[in-house]
């Protein structure tokens, strides 16, 4: 950020702690600041503060310092700040970020992303003198810009040429913002792969909606530009409170989106974006653009956690999914971003559904009526593998990319791999203006609003009513599956009333939870339209409880998991009235057969089941191809239950970050 109106420093700590807060939960195992030293020459040097765990250990370490005079005023400033989720080094305060060039703090650099040939620079550098104190990948970035600084042929060279330089020579993917005592009140920011956006102040100072590359686009002396590695909305763009217009309901955020290796430089208080090469043909502008965000989207209001906030939502966020694309008079429905390609994905030979975590479970979910609908073979694949395995991938393929965030990185590359092959890419994100939306050819926002919790809940239930839409809109000229559509059409007319009522059931489920948080492991098992339920309620388990959790295809339980059967060993079992019916009730058998105890989740007034169950959360009946998001709803409550129960931070599990921004 840079003020071009005295603040203190206590209000610049203010701000970055802040901006941090709101983005704590992309990453939490440490944070750090730097910011100009202090006394009269305060930008001759930099002050780097870092500390291991959450921003909050950070800004009380910083207030009992002593030795900041937190009371001075400064006229210009740039400060940055991290928050890690550590892949290269432990979390401590020499792995976190900022990191620096030397013990003078000459040059220093925050980084989202990884760079995957640090190994060789590294080697480089040590060769040339220079003494590397953690064990970050990100650590060559300083101390490659002060050795093109300590080299260059001339004494005259700009901020943003080093950085140039330096990212000529780095592998990988990054957002990169970079300060120096070399060029006080300074900034040069810059991306590949990695987001970067940058905030400014509001609309009315603006005296351009476009930033020309290439040229000196500041007419207005007061941008106060802020930088963020975050394509969210609003709500957790780290841009503080004064960067954002607020009324008593809403929050308006002016951003630009940077693109691969533009570099953007912040210099006496202007902004100016340039490209290292322009090739024809690029767009020549940068758009500034407007987000807004309800705000009592983004605030806990009663509840515990976020998660519990959000799987509370979820009567409302199926709703907004839905919201103009389902006509249920005519029972048609239209989803506007695949309009256009309609034609082109009807004669594909077949769908590759592509995700991560939850976003791959929504894919599992609904893959068996996509090919009941569309009557096309669909491959459902977790990112990493699908590029492990170097898949073959067709010009007459559709892909679809399942994301919450639109960032998770192993789903950005899956994209790119896809658009290499030709295929067509439609993304399903909840992210407007994330990278997976604005790669794909097309897409599907399912509108959930914003998820804070760690553990994604109610973007699961939305990604599946979007995929069920989509299968509802290939199929609308089908005469033979007019009933099929009508069915699952009323289906989810009624759906947001029976998310309720399984809602009201959390007294019940809490009292599950009481018993079963001694435990150390918890099986789920299930089979058909119901296995994705098992695989996402053992995902939920595991992410926030760190219970032992596995989602157990009933079919394969003789084929190994039976043996971990006993009278000890929790399992809670999803047995619906589907086709697969008979054969739940067989694996039921097979697990009471040996003194197992379930706890059964089943639909209700089913008197067989009960009795043979230990316990039983009786569910509303619904279609088959729509059961899974009303039984996922129990598992989501449990694993809530007993994440508080076993005093875990239920919205920042250990190790876990929102969005895996690297492979
Ligand atoms: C991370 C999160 C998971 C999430 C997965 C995919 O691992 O912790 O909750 O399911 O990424 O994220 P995406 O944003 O692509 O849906």
């Amino acid at each position: 950020l840079n003020y071009r109106v005295p603040q203190t420093r206590r209000d610049i700590f203010q701000t970055l702690i802040k901006g941090l807060q709101r983005l704590e939960y992309r990453g939490y195992d440490s944070a750090g600041v730097a910011v100009d030293g202090s006394g009269k020459d305060h930008a001759a040097s930099i002050s780097l503060y870092k500390k291991t765990g959450k921003v909050k250990a950070l800004d009380e370490e910083i207030y009992k310092n002593n030795s900041i005079d937190f009371e001075a005023e400064l006229d210009t400033h740039f400060g940055i700040a991290h928050t890690r989720w550590a892949t290269h080094g432990e979390p401590s305060p020499l792995n976190s970020h900022p990191h620096r060039s030397d013990k003078n703090n000459e040059f220093v650099v925050i980084h989202n992303g990884i760079i995957t040939n640090y190994k060789e620079l590294k080697k480089y550098l040590v060769s040339k003198g220079y003494d590397f104190e953690s064990d970050t990948d990100t650590e060559v970035i300083p101390k490659l810009i002060k050795y093109l600084y300590d080299n260059r042929e001339n004494d005259y060279v700009s901020f943003s040429t080093l950085v140039e330089r330096v990212i000529q020579q780095l592998e990988g993917a990054f957002a990169l913002v970079f300060k120096s005592i070399h060029f006080p009140g300074e900034a040069v920011a810059t991306r590949r792969g990695s987001p970067l956006l940058i905030g400014v102040r509001s609309q009315y100072e603006l005296s351009t909606e476009q930033i020309p590359v290439q040229y000196n686009c500041s007419k207005s002396s007061s941008r106060h530009p802020y930088f963020s590695s975050t394509y969210t909305s609003p709500q957790t763009c780290s841009a503080p409170q004064d960067v954002c217009e607020h009324s008593n309901t809403t929050r308006i955020l002016h951003v630009i989106y940077l693109e691969d290796d533009d570099i953007a430089v912040v210099v006496e208080g202007k902004l100016y974006v340039h490209r290292i090469k322009r090739t024809a043909g690029e767009d020549p502008v940068r758009v500034i653009q407007t987000l807004q965000m309800e705000l009592q989207q983004i605030m806990k209001g009663n509840f515990k956690a976020f998660m519990q906030k959000e799987i509370f939502e979820q009567p409302e966020s199926v709703v907004n999914t839905m919201r103009g694309r389902i006509c249920f008079d005519s029972n048609t429905v239209i989803l506007g971003g695949l309009s256009d390609h309609l034609k082109e994905i009807k004669r594909c030979r077949r769908l590759i559904v592509i995700g991560c975590g939850t976003s791959y479970h929504a894919g599992v979910a609904t893959r068996q009526i996509l090919e009941e609908l569309t009557e096309l073979p669909v491959m459902v694949e977790l990112a990493s593998d699908f590029l492990d395995r170097i898949t073959p991938v067709f010009r007459d393929d559709v892909c679809f990319f399942i994301s919450q965030s639109g960032e998770t990185a192993d789903t950005l590359m899956a994209l790119r791999y896809c658009k290499q092959r030709g295929a067509l890419t439609v993304g399903v994100t909840n992210t407007v203006g994330s990278s997976i939306c604005r790669e794909t050819d097309c897409g599907v926002h399912i509108n959930a609003g914003p998820e804070v919790g760690v553990a994604s809940t109610k973007a699961y239930t939305s990604q599946f009513v979007s995929l069920i839409m989509f299968g509802l809109m290939m199929s609308e000229d089908r005469l033979s599956m007019q009933q099929r559509r009508l069915e699952i059409i009323n289906g989810l007319k009624k759906l947001p009333e029976l998310i309720k009522e399984v809602l009201a059931l959390d007294d019940q489920i809490k009292s599950i939870a009481d018993e079963l948080h001694h435990q150390r492991s918890l099986l789920v098992m299930g089979r058909g339209y119901n296995y994705a339920t098992c695989l996402e309620g053992a995902l939920k388990i595991k992410e926030i409880t760190y219970m032992h959790s596995e989602g157990i295809l009933a079919g394969e339980l003789k084929h190994g998991p039976l043996a971990l059967i006993d009278k000890h060993m929790p399992v809670i079992m999803v047995i619906m009235r589907d086709a697969c019916y008979k054969k739940c009730h067989n694996a039921l058998e097979q697990v009471t057969a040996r003194q197992g105890r379930p706890i059964i989740l089943c639909c209700q007034d089913d008197p067989e089941i009960s009795k043979m169950a230990y316990k039983t959360i009786e569910l509303p009946h619904t279609v088959d191809c729509l059961q899974g998001i009303i039984s996922v709803i129990p598992l989501q409550l449990i694993s809530f239950h007993l994440a508080v129960l076993r005093g875990y931070d239920v919205d920042f599990p250990r190790n876990l970050a929102k969005s895996v921004t690297v492979e």
